[in-house]
């Protein structure tokens, strides 16, 4: 068993948005970056979707791939999965990469606008979501036609798991006193989907992680800023 990077995607992308960080990392350490469930092809979604479940099959992909510490990196929703990971499998953390997310839970208004939008889904699909979303992952034309490609790929079971667990999270803010293992926050300025303040905030409370913005870019910071975000992670890992 040996020392790696777990990598874990956003809503509702798959995979695959983290390639070109793969191709940046995984000659200097082990890298997986498995799906959530029912994302990318992947197993079905679980009837009831929980961060803990996305953490649990993340820690599969990891025994799978013979890794057994990792520095545990999530963009966004992959952010809120890392630190229900962190919780879970503290003993299997050796770091946390937190990217374009956040420690906090919903507000009531958010939770509430994200069970309509699953029940929307289960009703007409997947489009309204995809539409509202994708103009706000990026400003970068090209990078946001990728956003709305990977988007429509994904079944509308796994928009409607991942919105109720994201609905259901827990808030992580307690969690930070206990961390002993260096963290980082990437986030973007231009994030027009989880605001730089929430990263900004967090640096605030845990002055002891290392906090990278970076200018211009929104969402996506691992297509946006490939190599700014590929130094972070490796000054991590
Ligand atoms: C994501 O990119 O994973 C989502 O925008 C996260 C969220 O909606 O809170």
């Amino acid at each position: 068993m040996t020392d790696g990077l777990l990598l874990l995607h956003a809503f509702p992308l798959d995979a695959r948005m983290w390639r070109a960080q793969v191709e940046a990392l995984a000659d200097r350490v082990p890298v997986v970056a498995p799906n959530h469930p029912g994302f990318g092809g992947s197993e079905p979604v679980p009837d009831v979707m929980t961060m803990d479940l996305a953490a649990s099959s993340a820690v599969r992909a990891m025994d799978e791939a013979g890794l057994e510490r990792a520095v545990v990196c999530g963009l966004s929703m992959g952010g809120y999965v890392a630190l229900a990971f962190a919780r879970l499998f503290p003993e299997r953390v050796g770091g946390l990469g937190l990217v374009s997310s956040q420690v906090l839970d919903d507000a009531p208004e958010r939770r509430e606008g994200r069970y309509k939008s699953a029940a929307e889904v289960a009703d007409k699909g997947i489009a309204s979501v995809v539409e509202t979303m994708a103009p706000k992952f990026t400003a970068d034309a090209r990078l946001q036609e990728y956003a709305r490609a990977s988007m429509e790929k994904q079944p509308p079971a796994a928009y409607i798991g991942a919105l109720k667990a994201m609905a259901e999270r827990a808030d992580s803010t307690s969690l930070l006193s206990t961390i002993n293992y260096p963290v980082v926050l990437i986030h973007g300025d231009s994030d027009a989907l989880i605001p730089v303040d929430r990263a900004r905030e967090v640096k605030a409370s845990f002055p002891q992680s290392h906090f990278v913005e970076i200018r211009g870019a929104g969402h996506m910071p691992m297509m946006e800023a490939r190599e700014q975000t590929a130094e972070a992670l490796r000054n991590l890992a």
